[in-house]
């Protein structure tokens, strides 16, 4: 792959709000793609992923003012729409339309492996919604359309990219029309995760087992980027821990699963390492370490609470940022829509 076809993209449900998993997991990582690789010359693409978001029981009023949240959220952390494409699938309709052609070329067979459709459905397959079936498709789309080459995710939408590599490869194999002299030309391009080793999985606060989320029901589990500095403090001086002093090196967090992540989230936090933090408060207990940890938190996040807090109100810009965002990506979809058309027989005009 040479750099001058390099496509980053990457999307997100814009269900509840932000929470610190989130942002270490994904869109911190979002910002640093956008910055190094829009220097570049290099496209981003950064959505919400609302028409995903219909797969699961869900509130109209409310789908719409999380979208808007999350896209004030998103600007907050620091995805800027003058470099980035920001914007909402429904307003890019080659995305419906892309998952349609590309159903003819999916299996059933695939998407019952899924293991986020099998968790979702749980024992009730029955009375799933169709959309939740085919979810993993629609993100073939989202992906797919754009000839993406990268795309940052989290561990657990790996699967979704093998799908979507799949249906690339099946699609070109079975459709690819012939060039001038007479060599495929693959409609689509493959497309690569790229996962954060490190942060990769933020833990909820009060269970070291479990990853932070927005279902968890215990708002004490995860620490919101909405949170006020209060409140951060209060959660972390109520996080889980264990009575052990902090060890020296790594190797003393095995089966310490809740001080491994508050360590893990200092070090990606203050933007070093869990052995330089380790090497910083070897001996010390919890009472020491986490009114720092506290105060690192505060510090990161009060700029961005700050900033969310404020473009929140200005709903016209938001719809502004969208709109721009959405106009921009129709013109990228164009392309690949009317190639995947063409390559299927489909009479266009
Ligand atoms: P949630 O689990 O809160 O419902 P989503 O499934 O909507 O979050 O995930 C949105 C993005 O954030 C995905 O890229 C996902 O991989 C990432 N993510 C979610 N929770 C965490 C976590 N605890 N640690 C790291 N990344 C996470
Ligand atoms: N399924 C992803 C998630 O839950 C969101 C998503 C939708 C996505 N379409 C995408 C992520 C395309 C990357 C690329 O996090």
């Amino acid at each position: 792959m040479t750099d001058a076809s390099m496509r980053v993209l990457s999307g997100i449900q814009p269900t509840g709000q932000l929470h610190l998993g989130n942002y270490l997991g994904a869109i911190r990582n979002w910002v640093a793609m956008q910055d190094e690789w829009t220097a570049k010359g290099h496209e981003c693409l950064y959505f919400l992923a609302d028409l995903h978001a219909i797969s699961m029981p869900h509130v109209p009023a409310e789908l719409a003012a999380s979208t808007r949240e999350m896209v004030a959220a998103l600007v907050a952390c620091g995805i800027d729409p003058a470099r980035s494409v920001l914007f909402n699938q429904a307003q890019v309709p080659a995305h419906a339309e892309l998952q349609w052609l590309l159903t003819g070329t999916a299996r059933m067979g695939w998407l019952n492996r899924m293991t986020q459709w099998k968790d979702k459905a749980g024992k009730n397959r029955e009375g799933a919604s169709v959309a939740l079936f085919t979810y993993p498709v629609l993100q073939a789309a989202d992906v797919l359309l754009y000839q993406t080459t990268h795309v940052p995710v989290g561990e657990d939408q790996k699967q979704h990219l093998e799908l979507a590599r799949d249906i690339a490869q099946k699609f070109n194999n079975d459709f690819a029309p012939k060039d001038e002299n007479g060599e495929d030309a693959p409609v689509f391009t493959l497309p690569e995760p790229i996962i954060p080793p490190e942060a990769a999985r933020i833990m909820s606060l009060r269970d070291g087992s479990a990853k932070m989320s927005k279902s968890d029901p215990s708002d004490m589990s995860r620490i919101n980027l909405t949170d006020d500095a209060d409140t951060i403090m209060q959660k972390i001086k109520k996080a889980k821990t264990d009575p052990e002093p902090l060890p020296g090196d790594a190797k003393g967090l095995e089966g310490r699963p809740e001080a491994a992540n508050l360590v893990g989230i200092y070090a990606a936090m203050a933007g070093t390492s869990v052995a330089a933090v380790l090497a910083q408060f070897e001996g010390k207990g919890f009472g020491a370490f986490k009114p720092a940890l506290g105060e690192v938190l505060v510090e990161q996040l009060a700029p961005i609470a700050a900033r969310y807090r404020a473009l929140r109100e200005d709903r016209a810009a938001l719809d502004a940022i969208l709109r721009t965002g959405a106009a921009k990506a129709r013109a990228l979809a164009v392309p690949t829509l009317e190639k995947a058309y063409q390559a299927l027989g489909l009479v266009r005009g």
